[in-house]
């Protein structure tokens, strides 16, 4: 199987949230299931400075007014999967974010940028750059690549199968339909209303409409998105979608998220040898200024402070949570008004709650091994990464019940705790009150030390590796493996 897996962020190249996690976890598993799997991104200036093994490949034909680009390829560090590079500098040699200047606006391109990088997914699945392979199927990921599905179902026979994976129905990709000419999309697709949604021409919608498969990342979110509720528009395209959509739960990548080799921490822990964590609590501790205090319960969340995330619910809480005697660490960056409310807080709570401002991927390992609990709620949550790590590094997830939150805890009753089935600790109404309600049972288990220890381990014990997603998306391929085109009505 030859596997084209096409993103706009992998780590460590470039990465602004869970799709980068989820974009090298799943090709290193599906190359352990010797899937011949090639990454495509944007040549981003952190790609280029990260990638191992930089050679230049071709030039690409000039297309949608690039005329100066090349294919180069790598290695993933730390993995043994080939990356692609496009190297087309007036698109993707700038400073500043991936999708936005340094002040937080969005490219003006960005509809150029990332449609451009659809076409270059096109040509090498078509077999016409010099790079001498093709694959059998492509995997489109999020409205970056929405238009590969459409350009590809426009092709004649052999061309590769297409999936395409929604990673969270908020980022849709709309932009003016003026823009089609310039970004190489016939206005046919517009007018007959396949990618037209509310005026906007959108990207999203293409992928969902155009790929032979379409999935999201767990089986909850998957049935929550087929409502008015959690489809933001889109849940009509993807009942039509039928048993063509579906969900896979993500996987982590456990040789990168492992408190027992992790070269991040102060000292690394396991299941067995939980004393590890003790340290990294107090180094934490240390590092964000709190009172070096071994029993007083550390809540940690490290986020985007946003309100899908429910930063708002967090701030709300945080009074009630400082009268209990918890701290609070935040490493997060978002919506600039809960960035403020969260300094404004670290002021007023000055023994309890304290915040970093900011993404640090190094101090998010050791967030995670120094927490007691981290706090993952989510007004939705197509899959969520960090409660997975918590639960790795035995640090207790507080969530709610949405999306692959609901897949991937247990929360801890009577039941489950007798039955040491229990992970974490889950609320369903999405308010302050809800959170509250969880975080008071998470506490009043931290007090009882020995069913404290009993549910970090059930947690330490989950396993969430990538294999079992590979194995999912491996039947999805062998279904579509060189499909003949189907042209959708
Ligand atoms: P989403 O992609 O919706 O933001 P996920 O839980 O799927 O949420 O993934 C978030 C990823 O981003 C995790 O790897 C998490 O550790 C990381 N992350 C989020 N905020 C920060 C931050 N401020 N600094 C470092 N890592 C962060
Ligand atoms: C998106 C979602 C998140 C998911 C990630 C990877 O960022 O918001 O829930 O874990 O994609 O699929």
């Amino acid at each position: 199987m030859r596997l084209l897996y096409v993103t706009s962020e992998v780590f460590p190249l470039a990465k602004t949230g869970g799709l980068a996690d989820i974009s090298r976890s799943l090709p290193i598993a599906l190359k352990r299931l010797e899937v011949d799997v090639r990454l495509l991104i944007p040549a981003y200036p952190s790609a280029l400075a990260h990638i191992e093994k930089l050679r230049p490949l071709a030039k690409l034909k000039p297309m949608l007014g690039i005329d100066e680009a090349l294919l180069l390829t790598g290695i993933l560090p730390g993995s043994n999967v080939p990356v692609l590079l496009i190297d087309a500098p007036s698109l993707f040699q700038r400073s500043g974010g991936l999708y936005q200047s340094r002040n937080g606006v969005e490219w003006p391109d960005n509809p150029l940028r990332f449609a451009y990088l659809s076409h270059v997914a096109a040509q090498i699945a078509m077999g016409r750059t010099e790079l001498g392979w093709r694959p059998d199927v492509v995997h489109a990921n999020d409205w970056h690549t929405g238009i590969l599905p459409l350009l590809l179902s426009t092709e004649e026979a052999p061309r590769p199968g297409t999936v395409f994976t929604a990673h969270n129905m908020a980022f849709q990709g709309n932009f003016p339909p003026d823009i089609l000419p310039t970004i190489g999309i016939c206005e046919d697709h517009f007018h007959n209303g396949d990618i037209e949604f509310y005026g906007q021409a959108s990207f999203l919608k293409a992928g969902l409409h155009y790929a032979d498969r379409v999935t999201t990342v767990s089986p909850t979110y998957a049935r929550e998105i087929l409502t008015p509720e959690f489809g933001y528009g889109l849940d009509g395209v993807l009942r039509g979608r039928g048993s063509d959509f579906s969900g896979i739960l993500n996987g982590i990548d456990e040789a990168l998220w492992n408190p027992e080799t992790d070269p991040h921490l102060p000292r690394t822990f396991g299941a067995r040898s939980i004393a590890g964590k003790r340290v990294c609590k107090a180094a934490l501790q240390e590092e964000f200024g709190l009172p070096i205090s071994p029993n007083t319960p550390l809540i940690g969340f490290v986020s985007r402070t946003t309100h899908q995330k429910m930063a708002d619910a967090i701030l709300t809480a945080l009074p009630w949570l400082s009268a209990q005697g918890a701290q609070f660490i935040l490493l997060g960056q978002g919506e600039t008004v809960l960035e403020a409310e969260f300094i404004k807080a670290q002021a007023e709570y000055e023994n309890c709650v304290s915040v970093h401002i900011g993404y640090d991927e190094a101090l998010a390992h050791r967030l995670q091994a120094g927490s007691d609990i981290i706090l993952a709620p989510a007004r939705f949550e197509p899959c969520g990464m960090t409660q997975l790590y918590a639960l790795r590094y035995g640090a207790l997830p507080v969530v709610r019940r949405t999306g692959g939150l609901a897949d991937t805890v247990v929360d801890a009753d009577a039941h489950s705790i007798a039955d040491r089935t229990a992970t974490g600790f889950i609320f369903d109404e999405a308010s302050p009150d809800g959170l509250v309600s969880a975080i008071e049972r998470a506490l009043a288990a931290y007090r009882q030390p020995l069913t404290w220890r009993r549910l970090q381990l059930q947690a330490m014990a989950q396993n969430f590796s990538c294999d079992a997603s590979a194995t999912q998306y491996m039947s999805l391929y062998r279904e579509i493996a060189g499909a003949a085109p189907v042209l959708r009505e």
